[in-house]
């Protein structure tokens, strides 16, 4: 059966739209039902169904969760726009990139770029059009470029794009690179041919379409965000074979690697990181300061004791209700070692702001907390983990309405973020509204089934409602994830325990409790 020979009725995308917002808490409003319409025709040939109500019914049942997950990041697309946090372009267009064309001249070839979970496509294209501004000539550039969502890379290769899309785009370069087509703007011949579309899953555990050493750089900004740790460090793994000796890697603004083991060096380029597999040799370019070098044998980094003081913090208007988690926090939720050398406030890498955020928190600092949260924010309007930890602040300041607000900001960012859910669940309990958290942490857990802090919160919610049958199921799934993948989530909430284990722990005490009444 072909997809396009499927006939999708209203009733079946409205019943969907329903069931993705009770679920996911994802809207879509008619103006995405062509999206949705799209998603359905690229799952469900692969589940045998042709008619798309019954599709619908089956995503409904317990047994339909899984092609339900499977389905969400076909409905969403990433936000994404052209020429994406500045100042990683700068130090792309005026150190990196004419770097690799010196490189590769020599060598007779084309710089290979690969713009991982390109969306829409503006990642690419900027990609392209700075090759061509810095002199290269259109066949001395090739740009892969691979999303998950067939209907990004379907949109991305059509290359148009209505002009509130073009807003990172000089005049120079709209004039250069885009042709008036329709009312929309379409990129040129040329720079289309320079960039080559595919649908293709990161997570995947084997990418055979990728050559070892193949690549010169890779761009894979704001995507790692969708992946647990044990992904990460394989796509990391992955990322370093596909690159050559000395080739870049570009993750997003605050996406970092700094507290895991990987074999990339950090390198500062023109004020921003960016990570780079070693030249062979270990020689390092001399644009560049190595950051940092971690190996797969680096442990990681114990918090500075002058730093991370336990000082007494003054009690907050409101704390979340977390019964019986009196755990230690892991070393991974601590403040990075970048901070011995005191940044002054405001200043440094978004990571090191986070960082000193955290220290903030931790010293009881709320107000000088929400100051530099703020200021971040501000800076960084597209960054999930500025606003997920303005909401934090908030939240930790009694702030209940300004914290959901933060939260929803982040959501209209990332609609599937599973942090925004749990943190907005912990708003609710603190906002004394069960009903509303346990819908929360239904969300979160639809959206990360493993997450053993969501079932741990999700106990607590029944217990609230006097429901200790649930309550003692939800304890008993936050046990089973004892062994499952750890979850280093975005965003600093004092008090939350972070290993599987700890929570484990709690789950049982709890459960114990639980059954002496
Ligand atoms: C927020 S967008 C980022 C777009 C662009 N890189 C940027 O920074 O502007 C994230 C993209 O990652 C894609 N994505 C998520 N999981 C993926 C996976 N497993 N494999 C490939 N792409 C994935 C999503 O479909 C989405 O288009």
């Amino acid at each position: 059966m072909s997809s396009d020979a499927l006939t999708i009725e209203r009733s079946a995308l409205e019943q969907l739209a329903a069931l993705l917002l009770e679920r996911a808490g994802l809207k879509v409003t008619p103006d995405g039902y062509n999206g949705l319409r799209l998603a359905l025709q690229a799952r469900m040939p692969a589940t045998g169904l042709d008619d798309a109500g019954e599709y619908v019914r089956r995503l409904k049942q317990l047994a339909g969760e899984h092609e339900l997950r499977a389905l969400l990041p076909l409905v969403t697309v990433g936000k994404t726009e052209f020429f994406r946090d500045s100042r990683q372009f700068a130090a792309f267009e005026n150190e990196v990139f004419p770097e690799l064309l010196k490189f590769a001249r020599r060598e007779a070839r084309p710089v290979r770029a690969w713009s991982a979970g390109c969306a829409t496509g503006e990642e690419p294209y900027s990609i392209a059009m700075v090759g061509l501004d810095r002199g290269a000539l259109p066949n001395e550039v090739e740009c892969w470029a691979t999303d998950l969502n067939p209907v990004a890379v379907e949109n991305a290769a059509r290359g148009r794009f209505a002009i509130r899309r073009l807003l990172g785009v000089s005049e120079p370069r709209l004039a250069r690179f885009f042709n008036l087509v329709d009312g929309q703007y379409e990129v040129t011949p040329q720079l289309r041919d320079m960039v080559h579309f595919d649908g293709h899953n990161l997570a995947a555990p084997i990418w055979p379409q990728v050559k070892p050493q193949s690549k010169d750089l890779i761009f894979c900004r704001n995507v790692i965000i969708y992946f647990d740790q044990p992904t990460i460090l394989a796509v990391m793994d992955r990322f370093y074979d596909s690159l050559r000796p000395g080739g870049w890697l570009f993750l997003g603004y605050s996406e970092s690697l700094f507290r895991l083991p990987t074999r990339f060096e950090m390198i500062e380029v023109g004020g921003v990181f960016i990570y780079r597999r070693p030249m062979r040799g270990g020689t390092t370019s001399a644009m560049t300061t190595v950051v940092r070098a971690p190996t797969t044998s680096t442990p990681i980094p114990a918090p500075a004791p002058e730093v991370v003081k336990t000082v007494e913090r003054p009690t907050p208007k409101a704390l979340p209700l977390v019964v019986g988690l009196q755990i230690p926090r892991s070393t991974a939720a601590m403040p990075s070692p970048v901070l011995r050398a005191a940044q002054p406030p405001g200043t440094g890498t978004p990571v090191q702001r986070l960082d000193q955020i955290i220290v903030d928190i931790e010293r009881g600092d709320f107000p000088r907390a929400l100051r530099l949260a703020h200021a971040l924010a501000e800076d960084s309007p597209d960054d999930l983990a500025a606003r997920i930890t303005l909401g934090n602040v908030h939240a930790l300041m009694g702030n209940i309405d300004e914290a959901r607000e933060a939260y929803q900001a982040a959501l209209q960012r990332e609609p599937l973020s599973v942090e925004a859910r749990l943190y907005l669940g912990i708003a609710a309990m603190q906002a004394g509204e069960p009903e509303v958290a346990r819908q929360e942490f239904t969300r979160a857990l639809f959206l990360e089934p493993t997450l053993a802090l969501g079932h741990y919160l999700l106990a607590q919610v029944h217990e609230r409602r006097s429901d200790p049958e649930a309550a003692r199921r939800s304890y008993r799934n936050a046990i089973n994830q004892r062994k499952g993948p750890p979850h280093a989530l975005i965003g600093h909430f004092p008090d939350l325990p972070t290993s599987n284990e700890a929570i484990a722990q709690a789950a049982q005490y709890r459960l114990a409790a639980l059954s002496e009444r």
